[in-house]
């Protein structure tokens, strides 16, 4: 047998391996930088920001789109946005970045923590309408790394009980459900364009909505007031009195960058979905692993991170996630368990008082995100072939050595 890197063993990339570097740059977004820096139009609804939130809305084929300041204000202004306040519940997955529960609890309101399907790592729309009691307002789904929530059932269960649904799309960038765009299928679609994102400004966000009431109020909630689209001192009508606005304002320069990246979109996404797809026949062939299934209508994925589980008893005694993840990683290929390998409501920086929040379900988020679940960033997925398929003989040859 071969012997293992992280034994001694000779490494699979003996070299290291191309992964693009994160963010990309592209020459023609430099030159626009320096251009807008020169303009002194750097924010409030500059021409970048305008023509961001255009050309966002069509590309996902959206009413409109609303830049914010990050991907956490996004899902804050799209519940207050709805009036949701103390007293109000809302239902999100045990598994996501903290800032889709927190969102919940700058509101006042109370977030109630749902299960995760064991195969997509999405909410479980069974544990989503079991959780629903008559305080519950909205329910936010996250497609989650490399996969789409349940859109069918969600929206379905959401509109018989009259619940408003915010699609939390920090990790769908260019990820579609039967053909339409996510985020567009919801009542608002949530992204944020931090730093490791698909699509990245250093920092970002942005609301899609159909609705153009909707749009509004959200425009007027980041931009202390003001009128959607309207300049500085341009302020149009009033808002209504009682709508405490907030400043959640970008800059033209977060709109530049995002512009640039967006004509890639379609080919990076294309690209990454086809060599995820690859792996995901390798690795799903080995008896100790899975690969996050794919949302059940996805038409096309966006995948923020390669994620997949292990299937404990396929190893051998005493080898866990932590050694299996150091076996990989000492072969060339950095992979790590999510967010310190905890469910939402134990990652390191939620410190919301357990009485702040309620776990309706969470026996799959429990045991797959302390104990199973294992992912790689999104730039591995732009891999040529030949260090592609290296990959996969990594996840055999540690299969091998620490397998039954
Ligand atoms: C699932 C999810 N939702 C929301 C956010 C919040 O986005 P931001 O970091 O832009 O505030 C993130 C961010 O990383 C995320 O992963």
């Amino acid at each position: 047998m071969t012997k293992l890197a992280i034994d001694g063993g000779e490494k699979i990339f003996s070299t290291p391996a191309h992964v693009p570097a994160w963010p990309p740059v592209y020459p023609e977004t430099a030159e626009k930088l320096k251009e807008i820096y020169l303009s002194r139009a750097w924010s409030f609804y500059g021409p970048q920001e305008v023509l961001f939130n255009k050309k966002f809305a069509e590309y996902t084929g959206a009413g409109f789109c609303a830049m914010m300041a990050n991907g956490t204000v996004t899902l804050e202004l799209a519940l207050k946005a709805f009036g949701i306040g103390p007293g109000d519940e809302v239902i999100v997955p045990a598994e996501t970045w903290l800032a889709t529960g927190e969102a919940v609890v700058y509101r006042g309101a109370t977030p109630v923590i749902v299960d995760i399907e064991p195969d997509t790592y999405c909410m479980d729309p069974d544990k989503f309408e079991e959780a629903i009691t008559p305080r519950t307002k909205a329910v936010i789904p996250v497609h989650l790394f490399g996969s789409m929530a349940n859109m069918d059932r969600i929206m379905e269960i959401a509109r018989k009980h009259n619940i408003k649904v915010v699609e939390d799309c920090a990790h769908a960038h260019g990820s579609e459900w039967r053909g339409k765009h996510a985020g567009t299928i919801g009542d608002v679609g949530s992204f944020s364009f931090q730093q490791s994102k698909t699509m990245a400004s250093g920092e970002g966000g942005a609301c899609l909505t159909n609705d153009p009431e909707l749009a509004e109020v959200l425009g007027r909630l980041s931009h202390i007031g003001y009128q959607y689209a309207a300049k500085q001192g341009q302020k149009g009508t009033p808002p209504p009195m009682g709508l405490i606005c907030h400043n959640y304002r970008v800059t033209d320069f977060q709109a530049a960058i995002l512009l640039g990246q967006l004509e890639h979109l379609k080919e990076d996404t294309i690209l990454r979905e086809k060599n995820a797809e690859y792996l995901r026949k390798r690795i799903d062939a080995l008896p100790g692993f899975k690969v996050q299934a794919r949302g059940k209508e996805a038409t096309l994925q966006g995948f923020y991170t390669f994620a997949f589980h292990m299937i404990p008893d396929q190893f051998k005694e005493g080898i866990d996630r932590v050694k299996v993840v150091d076996a990989i990683t000492a072969e060339g290929f950095g992979c790590y368990a999510a967010w310190g390998g905890q469910p939402m409501y134990r990652q390191n920086l939620w410190s919301v008082p357990e009485n702040q929040y309620r776990i309706a379900s969470n026996a799959v988020a429990e045991d797959l995100c302390t104990n199973r679940l294992i992912m790689a960033s999104n730039p591995w997925l732009m891999l040529d072939e030949k260090e592609l398929a290296m990959v996969g003989d990594i996840f055999e040859k540690v299969m091998t050595a620490y397998g039954k």
